[in-house]
């Protein structure tokens, strides 16, 4: 196999389309309970059904971000080994229901998320908060610091955009924690596209503004989630900066036992998933860039968007699965 074809110390480049059948049987499984108003079940089915198909492939993975710690996630817990241990050694993060609430009120942009990396490449965050800041690609490293006051940052990101404040749209879970920097954002005359829930689909989004009208987005949302972000990013250029919230000694002390040292660190997106990356998500429901999965009468559909660091390719691949035993 040539060089080229491999992740760092062995995986090839096969395993791209291998973690489609990943995302792709999840999201179906967490499809069918779709506006059912129970996050619990379709979250279970997608977890199940993921974990099924990552034990096929040929990896020997460990779950870096999955379901949460051991003793309060039976399945795909950080620490579980998956695959079939007989390929690469590779970390995984994963979210097999991104948007468990979106999904059961049947709302856009649910997701079933992977991501692999070369091991000990990805942070091993704890399940805490994270404030993060996200920009698409193009622009210089200094267009964005999570430091600065948020209408530094609109302001800054229209100049480099090149077009008035009022013309960029950010994206901000809607949350009451985030009352001051709506405010903020609105005083600069920016819109505002507030989310119910998903912000790894809303970093995703800054990626492509042509196409999601998203071109920055800012607030606090959950630490594994950014990191999933941060590997989307590495595939297909962009820039985030992430802050883990550690406000209580005790999560202080459960991230240093995860190898945080630095409680205040801001870590950009090549920080939260180093080397090469691999990154998976299929629409569950209908979104700003994946449609959700489609039932048919003797068929399924899917749509996945498929990355990879080292070469930057971004595949969407849109499936017809009639194979209908396998889901
Ligand atoms: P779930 O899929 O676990 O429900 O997470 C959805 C989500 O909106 C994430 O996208 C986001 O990072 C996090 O929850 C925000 O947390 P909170 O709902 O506590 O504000």
């Amino acid at each position: 196999m040539n060089a080229a074809d491999k992740i760092g110390a062995g995986l090839d480049r096969v395993l791209t389309m291998e973690l489609v059948r990943v995302t792709e049987r999840a999201a179906v499984a967490a499809a069918r309970l779709r506006g059912r108003g129970d996050e619990k079940a379709a979250d279970q089915v997608a977890v199940d059904a993921m974990r099924t198909e990552l034990n096929r492939l040929a990896i020997k993975g460990t779950v870096v971000i999955g379901e949460g710690e051991r003793d309060e996630a039976p399945m795909l817990y950080i620490g579980e080994e998956v695959g079939t241990g007989k390929g690469p050694e590779v970390d995984i993060a994963l979210d097999p229901l991104e948007g468990t609430t979106i999904c059961a009120k049947n709302l856009p942009n649910a997701l079933a998320v992977v991501a692999l990396a070369e091991k000990g490449s990805l942070l091993n965050a704890p399940d805490v908060y994270m404030d993060k800041i996200a920009i698409g690609p193009g622009y210089a490293a200094d267009v964005i610091d999570i430091d600065a006051p948020p209408a530094e940052n609109i302001a800054r990101l229209a100049k480099a955009k090149g077009v008035p404040v009022g013309e960029v749209t950010a994206c901000i879970l809607d949350r009451p924690r985030h009352a001051r920097l709506i405010e903020a954002v609105r005083g600069t005359g920016a819109a505002i596209r507030l989310i119910g829930d998903g912000d790894v689909a809303g970093v995703i989004h800054t990626t492509d503004p042509e196409e999601t009208g998203i071109d920055i987005y800012m607030g606090i949302g959950g630490a594994p989630e950014g990191v999933l972000a941060a590997a989307a990013l590495r595939c297909t250029g962009g820039q985030m900066q992430g802050r883990l919230i550690l406000d209580t000694p005790e999560k202080v002390e459960r991230a240093a036992r995860m190898g945080v040292s630095d409680p205040n660190k801001v870590y950009r997106a090549d920080e939260m998933a180093r080397g090469d990356v691999l990154f998976a998500a299929t629409g569950v429901t209908d979104g700003n860039m994946l449609s959700g999965v489609k039932f048919g009468r003797n068929f399924i559909t899917t749509h996945t968007i498929v990355l990879r660091s080292s070469s930057r390719t971004v595949r969407e691949i849109k499936a017809r699965h009639q194979d209908l035993d396998k889901f």
